[in-house]
């Protein structure tokens, strides 16, 4: 095949019309595509010729959303969600593209699940994606084979979720982390301490609790806290890079906040349902939403706000959980699955806080698109609207109000503590790789598989070890004094 000269031949798609939002400010631009990447912003005459036109007149246009934490529950779970009707909720969200948890069956642990996995996604994703192995306490032995196999990152439990995947000890975690360094991946962590909640929802247990507010008062901040705190040690000691999931109070931000001001290389996200919900709503919806962590307090809504706005929490993400009705509502809280699904909700919701003047669409971009991209070495290639990036691209109507209903959801978990909400902001065509995903609320014909990987181009920065003289490895090498050679 011959290579096509930049300046002599037209684009596939030119979109004129639109404003282009980016981290920074907003303008009207017209966008030029080919082959799947942008490679033209400006005035509408300045566009090459092109074999297709867009008109985007009244939308605006942001880089579509990096969701770094989403369980599309495939394989294993296929009857809450699989990797088609997951990442078709995530176009419908404006959301291009997404990396999957692996507390799926067989749990991402070593190479071979996680190749599953991978063909798995391949055939069926409609938006692009990464994937996240775990890092346990008994298949630390795997980080070279999993890394070679092609993940984003690593998914640490430091507390019990769905799939009861078992919280390695702090021993472990302190090896896990000497180990991970080197590689430059980041660990994303669930940070919440498991002792502490077994103790606490034992006794829950009997003394007779069975109320949705139970799951609240089983797993308090203190167990975010001392989480974050303690992981942040051992990430601080070693020198590897984490991410802390779904921040849901004001009180971890103090160990983040210290923690970054020492220099660990720490990020945070939190979710629309922490920023949105408090605990006033277990009343209206019981167990729908209990959710690990759980929604909390009212009074931890603003902080987190602010810690946005700020930068101590670096990105939003939705940890989308979907589940069937039945599983959400059990009449007992303990036996309710935890999570709901989020991945196409983020965007009206949080376009919702836009439009009430609470910040501004840069902001929003920086922490659903620029963040991501950066924090997980995918920019500019990803996260951003300019030449050479890929053309993920959310076009969004500001002025649409509309009400977000269950029964409208595109995941195949249908049931939400987002039903009846009114909203103000839709996503009306999602863009991934030049190619419409969906165009006015519709899924294009034959995108079943357009999505691709990230993580062939991902580029951290370089790894950054600390103590390597001191770890596991480098003790256990030294031949004991006296001992044959
Ligand atoms: O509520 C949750 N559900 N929190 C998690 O950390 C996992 C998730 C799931 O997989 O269902
Ligand atoms: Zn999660």
């Amino acid at each position: 095949m011959t290579e096509r000269a930049p300046d002599t031949l037209p684009a596939d798609l030119v979109i004129h019309g639109g404003i282009i939002v980016t981290g920074e400010t907003q303008f009207a631009a017209s966008i030029a595509i080919r082959d799947g990447r942008i490679f033209a912003v400006g005035d509408a005459a300045a566009m090459p010729a092109a074999r297709e036109t867009f008109d985007a007149a009244g939308l605006h246009i942001l880089p579509g959303a990096i969701d770094v934490h989403v369980h599309f529950r495939d394989p294993g779970y296929t009857h809450k969600e699989d990797f088609e009707s997951g990442t078709a909720a995530a176009a419908f969200g404006g959301v291009t593209t997404v990396f999957d948890m692996p507390n799926t069956i067989p749990t991402v642990a070593d190479a071979a699940a996680l190749t599953a996995k991978h063909a798995i996604a391949a055939s069926k994703a409609h938006v692009d994606y990464g994937l996240y192995a775990v890092l346990g306490e008994d298949t630390i032995d795997k980080v070279p084979e999993l890394v070679e196999a092609g993940i984003i990152g690593f998914k640490l439990y430091m507390g019990n979720t769905f799939g009861r995947i078992p919280t390695p000890s702090t021993g472990a975690m302190l090896e896990a982390f000497e180990v991970v360094a080197p590689t430059g991946k980041r660990v994303s962590l669930h940070a919440e301490t498991n002792s502490v909640m077994e103790r606490r929802q034992r006794q829950l247990v009997e003394a007779g609790r069975t109320d949705a507010l139970a799951h609240l008062a089983s797993r308090p901040a203190v167990v975010a806290v001392e989480a974050v705190a303690r992981a942040a040690i051992l990430a601080e000691w070693t020198g590897a890079r984490i991410h802390v999931l779904h921040i849901s109070s004001a009180a971890e931000l103090g160990p983040l906040r210290d923690a970054k001001a020492r220099g660990v290389d720490i990020t945070g996200e939190t979710c629309p349902h922490y920023l949105m919900l408090g605990a006033e709503d277990y009343a209206r919806w019981g167990g729908i939403i209990r959710v690990n962590p759980p929604v909390r307090e009212a009074a931890n809504q603003q902080p987190l706000w602010d810690a946005l706005a700020d930068g101590t929490i670096d990105m939003i993400a939705t940890d989308h959980a979907p589940h069937t009705p039945e599983e959400k509502t059990r009449a007992e809280i303990w036996s309710v699955d935890c999570g709901f699904p989020g991945v196409e909700t983020q965007m009206p919701l949080m376009l919702t806080e836009v439009a009430k003047g609470r910040y501004s669409l840069s902001d929003y971009v920086r922490w659903s698109a620029v963040n991501p991209a950066r924090i997980w070495g995918l920019y500019p290639r990803k996260g951003v609207i300019q030449p050479g990036a890929d053309a993920d691209l959310a076009f969004v109507d500001m002025g649409r109000t509309w009400t977000i209903r269950d029964a409208d959801l595109k995941s195949r978990s249908k049931v939400s503590p987002w039903d009846g909400r009114d909203v103000t902001g839709m996503p009306v065509h999602t863009m991934v790789r030049g190619r419409f995903v969906v165009k006015d609320r519709a899924l294009q014909a034959d995108t079943k598989g357009h999505g691709r990987p990230v993580h062939t181009f991902q580029q951290m920065p370089a790894a950054a070890p600390r103590h390597a003289d001191q770890t596991i490895a480098a003790a256990t090498a030294v031949v004991a004094p006296g001992a044959a050679a």
